[in-house]
């Protein structure tokens, strides 16, 4: 028997965004078609649309975020909804109050959508399973989980620099361990159908059983890069790790960081993609970041397209309120 996937409703539309694992591909390529249809809201002198007008959108950010969060805030926006960030340090979170008693006091102001960040892994899925049937739920970074917006607009990113998925080779490098981009970049990028998926780290920061996942894994650097059309570098989580799980940031550096000198072993066309934050020196040298392969801003500028696209198709299961025009 065929697993519910609490993700989409009985007509098999989005209605909760949790993770990009199990989705089809139809609905991915849905996501990314639809935000190609709102970036050129973005670009327009009024950035907006009328699309969620009366609808209530809640930031719930519980960890740290700039790009995130801001940019779901614009999307919000961008899409005549009422945006409403929790302060999560002043609510009275801080005073015990429980995420679902917080939820249950926020559905009571008749909010329409909750976006959550959290450091547990898996706090969006129990959202989910808790609110209201009207509600949706947009995960935006669990714990080492998901993040599954980030994702999408890193396929978008790429569709609009290659084309096509399919022959595309793409490398993902540095901490996959405790990385939810990665994890949710590895589950679109499989089901978008590129033709292989590398993972370049050190062993320890290269769990063995991410090869169940479908990728190819790599601990040389040079090797890894060889004749890749993507490279996607990660941040090193040092807030997730436990006891001493790498060299030196130095060593980190000569083996993992992506210098002129190792870009080289790509193709001459590879792009170079960052989830930021970046650590300059760290992960990547900043000719690199700034250089004309580099991507990394667009990625910013597309997450707001990707999370327009996302709050619509998922808002467009439920009705808007009574009145709202
Ligand atoms: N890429 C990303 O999630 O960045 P923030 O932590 O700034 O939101």
């Amino acid at each position: 028997m065929k697993r519910h996937n609490i993700q989409l409703d009985s007509n098999g539309k989005l209605r909760h965004f949790l993770s990009t694992e199990g989705l089809p591909r139809q609905l991915l390529v849905d996501i990314l078609d639809t935000a190609e249809s709102f970036a050129g809201v973005t670009e327009q002198s009024v950035k907006k649309v009328p699309l969620l007008r009366g609808r209530t959108i809640v930031n719930l950010f519980f960890e740290a975020s700039t790009r995130t969060r801001t940019t779901f805030e614009l999307a919000a926006k961008r899409l005549s909804a009422d945006v409403l960030n929790l302060q999560i340090a002043s609510s009275a979170t801080a005073k015990g109050e429980t995420i679902l008693d917080t939820l249950a006091n926020l559905e009571a102001m008749q909010c329409d959508m909750f976006v959550v960040r959290h450091a547990e892994s898996g706090t969006a899925h129990f959202i989910a399973k808790h609110v209201a049937p009207h509600i949706s739920v947009l995960n935006a970074g669990d714990g080492s989980h998901a993040h599954p917006t980030q994702a999408m607009l890193d396929m978008f990113t790429i569709r609009r620099c290659k084309g096509d998925f399919y022959p595309l080779n793409v490398a993902i490098v540095g901490d996959i361990k405790h990385s939810r981009v990665a994890r949710s970049q590895i589950h679109a990028l499989t089901t978008l159908g590129v033709h292989e998926v590398r993972v370049i780290g050190p062993k320890t920061l290269v769990p063995s059983e991410i090869k169940e996942l479908g990728v190819h894994t790599y601990h040389d650097m040079r090797a890894g890069l060889r004749d890749v059309d993507v490279i996607i570098m990660l941040r090193l989580q040092n807030e997730r790790m436990s006891g001493a799980m790498l060299p030196s940031e130095h060593e980190y550096y000569n083996r993992y960081g992506l210098t002129q000198e190792k870009l080289a072993y790509a193709k001459p066309d590879a792009m170079v993609m960052h989830p930021g934050p970046i650590n300059r020196g760290v992960e990547i040298e900043s000719s690199v970041a700034d250089g004309p392969r580099s991507v990394i801003l667009q990625q910013v500028t597309h997450g707001i397209a990707i999370r327009m696209a996302v709050m619509s198709m998922a808002l467009s299961h439920s009705q808007p309120p009574q009145g709202a025009v």
